[in-house]
């Protein structure tokens, strides 16, 4: 499992600052590390540095050894140049407090012709030993084709491809991804785990998400038409003590052989979410809830970048 980030400083779609602040993001790496989850995703643009620095300061402090896994991406639609990217690591890593990123992503797809310009990029970080492996996210299969290929002429390989992937969003199970990851040995990295909270279970038709972003990615209407899925979801959670529904989200998305990266922003998510690593589902869990899943019908969630 992966602890996503984008909460930790980021104020326009999450409210940071308002009911969770720095006290509560440290504590969720405290819980990370304590249930061995010790995987990091963030990313340049998340709470415009942010992210980056909150984690780099829970690093500096918890001194953790062995010492997080940290993943941070660059924004290609920030950067036109291939110059661009080793200064926006040197920017991440200064924020971060690091000399080396164990994970350097390029955080969305522009366009088929500049991939092998930003593997290029990645792979000079690559060689002056600033990145420890290099991903992509948002990149489709003739995208993911094309990274491949870039990075093989430089003597390179893919590490991760990281996705929209939940019981509500199942595109890359059809479209064939999942399957070339695997196939390229590539790690399938899953993001919205929970769909922004509708896969936790604590949104009703009539206590919809909110907030000026949230409600149109997650709305009532989805809320209300996942309403069996998610029912089928609390049942399996309830069978057993300490289960939540966070949990089976996360656990279907391993199942599938997603690593779920799960956005949390206090304590309580953290020991909740966390506790998914202690249990997985049954094969025939695992199916009903394929079947809730496909009752809810094709791509019901949508959002700006995945749409
Ligand atoms: N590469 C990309 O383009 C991309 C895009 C999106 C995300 N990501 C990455 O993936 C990570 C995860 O995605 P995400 O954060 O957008 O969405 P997400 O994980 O589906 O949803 C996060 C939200 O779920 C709720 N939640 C989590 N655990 C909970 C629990 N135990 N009980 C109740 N609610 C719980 C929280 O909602 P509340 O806010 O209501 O507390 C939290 O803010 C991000 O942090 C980021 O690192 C990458």
């Amino acid at each position: 499992m992966c602890v996503g980030t984008w909460q930790w400083g980021s104020k326009l779609v999450w409210g940071y600052g308002k009911d969770y602040g720095e006290k509560d993001v440290c504590e969720v790496f405290g819980e990370a590390v304590a249930s061995g989850v010790n995987f990091f995703d963030t990313a340049e643009v998340y709470g415009w540095g942010a992210s980056e620095r909150l984690l780099g300061g829970c690093i500096a402090r918890e001194k953790t050894a062995p010492p997080p896994v940290v993943a941070t991406k660059f924004s290609p639609m920030m950067r036109w140049s291939r110059k661009r990217p080793a200064k926006a690591l040197a920017g991440s890593l200064a924020r971060l407090g690091l000399e080396k990123a164990d994970l350097y992503q390029v955080h969305q797809m522009d366009g088929l012709k500049s991939i092998p310009k930003w593997m290029d990029a990645m792979a000079d970080a690559h060689d002056k030993g600033l990145v420890g492996a290099i991903g992509v996210s948002n990149y489709y299969p003739d995208a993911m084709a094309v990274a491949i290929d870039s990075l093989k002429k430089r003597g390179l390989k893919l590490a991760t491809n990281q996705m929209h992937f939940s019981l509500l969003f199942r595109r890359h199970e059809r479209n064939g991804l999942l399957k070339m990851c695997r196939e390229n040995n590539v790690s399938f990295l899953g993001y919205m785990p929970f769909a922004w909270g509708v896969l936790a279970g604590k949104f009703s038709k009539d206590n919809p998400p909110k907030g000026f972003i949230r409600h149109r990615v997650a709305n009532k209407n989805l809320v209300e038409r996942a309403g069996p899925l998610l029912k089928l979801m609390k049942d399996i959670a309830w069978k057993e003590k300490d289960r939540t529904v966070s949990q089976v989200a996360l656990n279907w998305a391993a199942a599938k052989g997603a690593i779920p990266i799960a956005g949390v922003k206090t304590r309580k998510q953290a020991r909740e979410d966390f506790g998914a690593l202690k249990w997985s589902l049954s094969q025939s869990e695992l199916a009903e809830l394929d079947a809730a899943s496909d009752s809810v019908g094709p791509q019901p969630l949508k959002t700006i970048w995945t749409s």
